[in-house]
């Protein structure tokens, strides 16, 4: 692809067509959720209009044209990570479930009093806190890598916190409040010498780069849809078969079992033991077209393109004498956190939003990293396929105009 098609990827997003106010929307918090192409849309409204019925469940035509569609979509995330089998991708609510699931039936099955878990100190909370209670409920430790003031891993620090307490490595890949891309490589190189398990949490990289879960050679990935162009409530937990074998269910009911009597139940087995319940049907359908979407135009082409617009967002924030970037790590993803001289983040949002743009101001629920920059939150422009340099020049005007009359 020479020229990313940017004009032809707006028009397939019905929602940039919005005015907020009198101004055309400049949609930049796509780090917090993205909008939803035609097609994602299409493929929900035509499900509840021709094929819809509950999965796993009926042998009348409507359900097995569901399950068809649903278990499609399987096929479609397990290629779109490269897992070796559908057996390994487990439909869950978003990242953060995937996350509370791994804590809860393998954790709990694997982590004793005495053991460490290790994160990093740019961590989202959903990387925190379901560590935080596993370890209150276990005994268990929780180690916390630390960051540079470039917002980057201290990898030496990493290496030197695992030991043969180690139990499990959780780490983003990238993170939501930075932007910086982890070493993911060489983490998982460290933990595996020492047998560890890692888990990637993947909610903010899965939109921007290409995820090869076997060449990462992680056991865990977890990410959500909405960040990935398809409907909210919808997410993927990928784990290596033999360890989702050896996992006890996280949740229980209906479609999760195989056999029950009052004495006894027998599990169903691999994805279906941890999708208890009636599922997000229509959203997993949506994410499957999200991903058809995606790959059509080719996840090498959205990293190269997302590149070009973080250097030219970079590149004009530097130029503005009283703004100040959080996060520089030198590999880093689509998002631009900053704060302003004598304006606090919160009004930043809001007077950009009476020029219609859209950026997130708050501690993006990693209040660790706010406190490590000793700032109370930041302004936050993140980027995704369809926005251009032109809506850059529009975030940066707006900024200059706010900074002239209330800086
Ligand atoms: N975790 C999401 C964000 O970064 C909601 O905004």
């Amino acid at each position: 692809m020479t020229t990313f098609p940017i004009e032809k990827i707006r028009e397939d997003f019905p929602i940039l067509k919005e005015k907020i106010g009198n101004n055309p929307l400049v949609y930049l918090d796509n780090a917090a959720t993205c909008q939803k192409p035609q097609a994602v849309i299409d493929s929900i409204s035509h499900l509840y209009m021709h094929e819809y019925a509950n999965v796993h469940r009926g042998v009348h035509t409507l359900s097995v044209k569901a399950t068809d569609r649903y278990e499609g979509a399987r096929e479609k995330v397990k290629n779109f990570i490269n897992a070796t089998s559908t057996k390994e991708i487990i439909f869950v609510k978003g990242t953060t479930e995937a996350i509370n699931l791994i804590a809860q039936s393998f954790g709990k099955t694997n982590i004793k009093a005495g053991d460490e878990i290790l994160i990093t100190a740019m961590e989202h909370h959903s990387n925190i806190v379901p560590w935080q209670i596993l370890c209150k409920e276990t005994g268990a430790v929780l180690k916390v890598a630390p960051i540079n003031l470039q917002g980057e891993l201290i990898f030496a620090e990493f290496e030197h916190l695992i030991s043969d307490k180690t139990k499990l490595v959780s780490v983003v890949h990238m993170s939501n409040a930075l932007g910086t891309i982890n070493p993911v490589k060489a983490i998982i190189a460290a933990a595996k010498a020492k047998n560890i398990a890692v888990l990637l949490d993947g909610a903010q990289a899965i939109p921007h780069i290409s995820v090869d879960v076997q060449a990462l050679d992680c056991d865990f990935y977890a990410f959500s849809g909405h960040k990935l162009y398809a409907p909210s409530g919808i997410g993927v937990l990928y784990g290596k078969q033999a360890l989702l074998e050896a996992m006890p269910p996280y949740q229980s009911g209906g479609d999760m079992i195989r056999k029950v009597t009052f004495e006894a139940t027998e599990y169903n087995g691999l994805p279906y033991k941890f999708e208890a319940g009636t599922p997000s049907i229509a959203d997993v359908v949506g994410l499957g077209a999200a991903i058809d979407y995606l790959t059509a135009i080719g996840m090498d082409n959205i990293a190269a393109y997302e590149a070009e617009l973080l250097d030219y967002a970079t590149e004009k924030a530097k130029g503005i004498a009283a703004l100040k970037i959080i996060g520089e790590a030198k590999d880093k993803g689509a998002i631009l956190s900053f704060v302003l001289d004598k304006i606090h983040p919160h009004d930043i949002g809001t007077m950009l939003d009476s020029l219609g743009i859209a950026v997130r101001a708050g501690h993006h629920c990693a209040m660790p990293v706010m406190d490590f920059f000793e700032v109370p939150a930041t302004a936050r422009a993140s980027f995704a396929i369809y926005n251009s340099k032109q809506e850059i020049d529009v975030l940066m005007n707006g900024i200059e105009q706010l900074i002239e009359v209330f800086g």
